[in-house]
């Protein structure tokens, strides 16, 4: 109560492009899993993950490298990093790196066994470009495992946001999509739905228990 009451007193949050707030925001952000939002998604990621020894993987909007970072762990042959954030970039660690954006993916087509793109669809306004993209650099029968900022979670009033390290806290650009968007968009560039995951948040939040972030396993069918 007294939280909502002192919530309707704050001035609103600026809301930053996903470019701008990932060049003030790379400073402070770690690879690793590094608030309880983050914790649930990668839970319920690796649960998903398919196995990626001796594969060639692509962490998309791969960011500081922390999904890059486990595949490499798990034994994958390749993994390669794009982001659209030079700043992001500049803070992974893995040496196959390039600054790129998840709607142009410079790679050739049937060239990946597998793709995670973590936390960052729902900065893209549609879907259907970097789903395009993605299922274009698949191989027949190669996977891709997305999470997203639950849209339950933002619709409720739920937003994306991130301190700086002189105290300014941000929200970033977010668009939320629905579980019926992802199908639609998976449908139309020819991926299947394999499976799905919404995680709560651990100890629960005070928002009712929503679940936090949506997971989708999706799977390029295998050519006839
Ligand atoms: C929440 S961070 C997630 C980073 C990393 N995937 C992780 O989970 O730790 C979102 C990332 O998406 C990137 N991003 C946003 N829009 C993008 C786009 N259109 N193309 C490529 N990367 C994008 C941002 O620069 C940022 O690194």
């Amino acid at each position: 109560m007294i939280k909502r009451l002192l919530r309707r007193f704050q001035p609103a949050l600026s809301t930053l492009s996903s470019l701008d707030a990932y060049a003030r925001w790379a400073v402070s952000y770690p690879p690793q899993a590094h608030n309880p939002l983050m914790q649930a998604e990668q839970a319920a990621m690796l649960d998903l993950l398919p196995p990626v020894a001796g594969a060639v993987v692509l962490d998309l909007a791969g960011g500081t490298g922390r999904y890059g970072l486990l595949a490499r762990e798990r034994g994958a042959r390749l993994v390669i990093e794009l982001d659209n954030s030079a700043a992001m970039l500049a803070r992974n660690p893995l040496p196959c790196r390039a600054l790129a954006t998840a709607e142009a993916l410079p790679l050739p087509d049937a060239s990946l066994d597998g793709i995670v793109c973590a936390l960052a669809l729902g900065h893209l306004p549609r879907l259907m470009p970097a789903l395009a993209e993605i299922s274009r650099v698949l191989k027949s029968g190669g996977w891709a495992l997305i999470s997203d900022f639950h849209p339950l979670l933002y619709l409720s009033g739920g937003r994306r946001t991130f301190t700086t390290p002189d105290g300014q806290t941000y929200a970033v650009e977010h668009y939320p999509h629905l579980y019926s968007d992802y199908h639609q968009a998976a449908r139309q560039a020819n991926l299947v739905i394999d499976d799905v995951a919404e995680p709560r948040r651990t100890p629960p939040s005070q928002r009712h228990h929503l679940p936090v972030v949506m997971v989708f396993r999706l799977v390029k069918p295998a050519s006839r």
